[in-house]
């Protein structure tokens, strides 16, 4: 099937300045959330000085709902391993990482046999098709902790140290693995590589929008009839890839739909015919972040999903920093009072403040993006959040007062 030919190509017919420019041409961003261009990432390794680089490939995949990593693990290994040779033959590291969460027991199997199956055909190793080009590929488990899929805390995680962010700059870019320059990029960026060296950055480019190139791996889930994977052009609409592929709601009406995981936001059925893009899903006030896509029905409480995330956000947090550990929780406290009907006017208004201090103040993305699923719901649902409110008691004014 062609595989490993596009490794082939750039050790002998490109030079790394080449692949990187080819990259860059492609329009290609990161796939982990951020949407940072890659061939960016790769040009400021590349001219980072010192002898030892490594590279990296983020599979901690932990946003709830969310699956298109596993999937290309468990069914292309081999892919992803060219991407990251390809990506170290560019920037100049010889040595790669995987760091994938323990519960993709499958994906680590097949790796483990894939990185076997390379060494013996010479494809990872010393002297790959006998180039003079070495790239080994190590890989590291991580427990599962959301956390741990960030950039900072991932290298502490493989270093042998507890997942803890660190403030950026530096950004692993420059001081990174063991101190030295790394370039960490997520699976699906990866896997985009190894097409865009066989069919040239043109190609690539003519698919998607004007500033998202290329296609997107969607996880649909949540209620809508058809869940499961789907890989669509960039730039189609919402409403194409939730009404058409996923077949809409079994029952009643699509309310809305979740993007960007536990960072993201709720997106109400008015804006369906937006095209999905980096820059258009910001405007409405979520992310594309990993590609996770949670349809919710009619009967869905925006007030209960807000407090669903929030929960997740407090258990997630990795405690270092107050903002986050502490912000959480008391979000949190203050959804659950809304959602018992506790709450009242000003209690929203306290919990829209704290939502502006933890996004601001918090030490990592974690925090920062932890208020953006009560901030979306307030933004398009605000109804649902006064309809919770504790019910006005008739209060009767004694004599005295
Ligand atoms: C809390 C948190 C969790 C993250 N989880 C992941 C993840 O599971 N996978 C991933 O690729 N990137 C994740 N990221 C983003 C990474 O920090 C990093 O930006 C990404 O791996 C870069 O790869 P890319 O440029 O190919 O997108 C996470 C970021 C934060 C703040």
């Amino acid at each position: 099937m062609g595989g490993y030919e596009p490794l082939y190509h750039a050790l002998y017919e490109l030079s790394s300045a080449a692949v990187i420019e080819e990259i860059t041409k492609s329009g290609l961003r990161g796939r982990g959330g951020g949407g940072y261009p890659t061939g960016l990432k790769w040009a400021t390794v590349a001219k980072m000085p010192g002898k030892q680089k490594y590279v990296i490939c983020n599979a901690d995949e932990g946003d709830p709902g969310a699956f298109m990593d596993r999937s290309v693990l468990e069914s292309d290994p081999h892919r992803v391993l060219e991407g990251m040779a390809i990506a170290g033959y560019a920037i100049g590291a010889n040595h790669g990482f995987i760091y994938v969460r323990a519960e993709y027991p499958l994906a680590i199997q097949r790796l483990t046999k894939a990185i076997q199956q390379a060494k013996k055909y010479g494809l990872l190793g010393s002297q790959i098709f006998e180039s003079g080009f070495d790239f080994k590929i190590d890989i590291r488990i991580g427990a599962g902790a959301f956390v741990c899929g960030e950039e900072t805390a991932l290298i502490h995680s493989i270093e042998g140290g507890r997942g803890n962010p660190r403030p950026r700059p530096p950004y692993p870019a420059e001081v990174g693995l063991w101190g030295c320059p790394t370039l960490i990029n997520n699976v699906e960026t990866y896997a985009n590589i190894t097409p865009i060296i066989r069919k040239g950055a043109e190609w690539y480019s003519s698919i998607g929008t004007a500033g998202s190139k290329g296609t997107k791996v969607f996880a649909l889930t949540g209620k809508v009839q058809h869940t499961g994977l789907v890989e669509v052009p960039m730039g189609t609409t919402l409403r194409q890839i939730v009404e058409e592929m996923g077949g809409g709601v079994a029952e009643g009406r699509v309310k809305a739909v979740q993007t960007g995981g536990p960072s993201g936001g709720c997106i109400p059925a008015v804006f369906f015919d937006t095209p999905v893009d980096y820059e258009s899903l910001q405007q409405l006030g979520t992310m594309m972040g990993s590609g996770g896509m949670i349809v919710m029905d009619d009967a869905t409480s925006m007030v209960e999903i807000a407090q669903f995330y929030m929960d997740f956000c407090r258990g997630e947090s990795c405690g270092k920093c107050v903002p986050c550990r502490a912000g959480t929780v008391q979000l949190h406290e203050m959804l659950t009072k809304i959602v018992n009907h506790q709450a009242t006017e000003t209690d929203i208004e306290q919990m829209e403040a704290l939502c502006q201090m933890v996004k601001e103040m918090s030490l990592c993305g974690l925090g920062q993006s932890a208020p953006n699923p009560v901030l979306s719901t307030l933004r398009y649902f605000k109804e649902e959040y006064l309809a919770r409110l504790r019910p006005e008691v008739e209060t009767f004014a004694t004599a005295k007062d």
